[in-house]
């Protein structure tokens, strides 16, 4: 069966190419390892990307719904308000690379505006990526989709299917202030990778979000809301945990906590045991006292000269910015553009 489109095209299908593969066994020694030691933080730590299985990802769509979690919205007000400003510097007719893709729902938004000749999808979740292509190829019929699944978060190898350098400019495109969950070593790291292969072919360039440093209660409030999504959407990791790795961490036992530490401008989320517990598993268990954390994620906030002097220190042209207030600095959040 041909499926035509409204003008009579025949519909693309979005192209799947999953690049990681994880083995059952390492990840499970990646998670006792951090159960076992105490990482950056002083702390037991299990790694981000823990928090996004098929419950996660849809508590986290959720997050973005609230009231006290502005940077979504914020981000989404900047990009409507401005979007002509931003078509104006973003090259057109680009393949837009989505990094931590999820529901593709930012990145959709651009579509109308920057006429992606290519869309490449790259997220950890690739059967929560499939849906979403899916849903988006309908409303799309005729462009190019690549669902890359992928770990970003050490190295940044793309399938040789998202184009050569001949293809045209690459746009990447990294929103919801994701960056400010690498520490600014590995954020530096990692820009330096987005810039080497924006480098191959001439206009490519990044599209960020960065979600600027302000007040600490307001900071708090956005990773504690009062109806207590966060808090679920933190705790699920460990019962994500026990089915990767058959611990038994017991819900009732744990909550969610989010501080801000103004030394390092980031916010710490934790889940903290409630009383004395002892966590088990086959061939291992830990103890942890009342009150001790296990560390799940970092959210470092940017001054906006901080983070444009980051871009340049990884290579990138000074950026153009644009907020949500008069004067850059005064924003609660920040989309800049840098080219290679
Ligand atoms: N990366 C998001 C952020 O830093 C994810 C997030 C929102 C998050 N709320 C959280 C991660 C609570 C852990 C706990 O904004």
């Amino acid at each position: 069966m041909i499926c035509l489109s409204p003008h009579k095209l025949p519909m693309k299908t979005p192209l799947f190419v999953q690049l990681y593969q994880p083995q059952a066994a390492c990840v499970r020694q990646e998670l006792l390892r951090g159960l076992t030691h105490n990482g950056q933080a002083g702390a037991a730590w299990i790694a981000p990307k823990f928090l996004y299985d098929a419950l996660g990802s849809r508590l986290f769509d959720a997050i973005t719904e609230l009231p006290e979690y502005y940077p979504t919205r914020t981000e989404a007000d900047i990009v409507r308000v401005h979007g002509h400003a931003i078509a104006r510097s973003v090259p057109s007719h680009a393949t837009l690379i989505d990094l931590g893709a999820g529901n593709c729902a930012k990145a959709a938004r651009l579509f109308d505006s920057l006429l992606p000749r290519r869309y490449v999808a790259v997220d950890i979740s690739v059967d929560y990526l499939r849906e979403a292509l899916d849903q988006l190829q309908r409303r799309y019929p005729t462009l190019d989709m690549l669902g890359v699944g992928q770990d970003f978060s050490h190295t940044l190898a793309l399938p040789a299917e998202v184009g050569a350098p001949a293809d045209g400019p690459k746009v990447f495109f990294y929103p919801g202030s994701s960056i400010g969950n690498f520490t600014p070593d590995q954020a530096l790291a990692f820009l330096r990778q987005v810039h080497a292969v924006c480098a191959q072919s001439s206009g490519s360039g990044l599209l960020i979000g960065v979600d600027l440093l302000k007040d600490a209660a307001e900071l708090e409030a956005a990773y504690d809301d009062a109806l207590g999504v966060t808090a679920a959407f933190n705790r699920n990791l460990l019962v994500h945990v026990n089915r990767l790795c058959g611990s038994d961490f017991l819900l009732p036992d744990w909550v969610h906590l989010a501080r801000f530490n103004s030394e390092l401008s980031r916010v710490d989320m934790h889940v903290q045991a409630r009383r004395a517990v002892r966590v088990q598993w086959s061939g291992g268990e830990r103890h942890f006292a009342q009150g001790e954390c296990v560390h799940t994620e970092s959210s470092y906030k940017w001054t906006v000269a901080g983070f444009s002097a980051l871009l340049q220190q990884a290579g990138f042209s000074v950026p153009t910015v644009w907020t949500d207030a008069d004067t850059p600095e005064q924003g609660r959040f920040a989309v800049m553009w840098a080219h290679a």
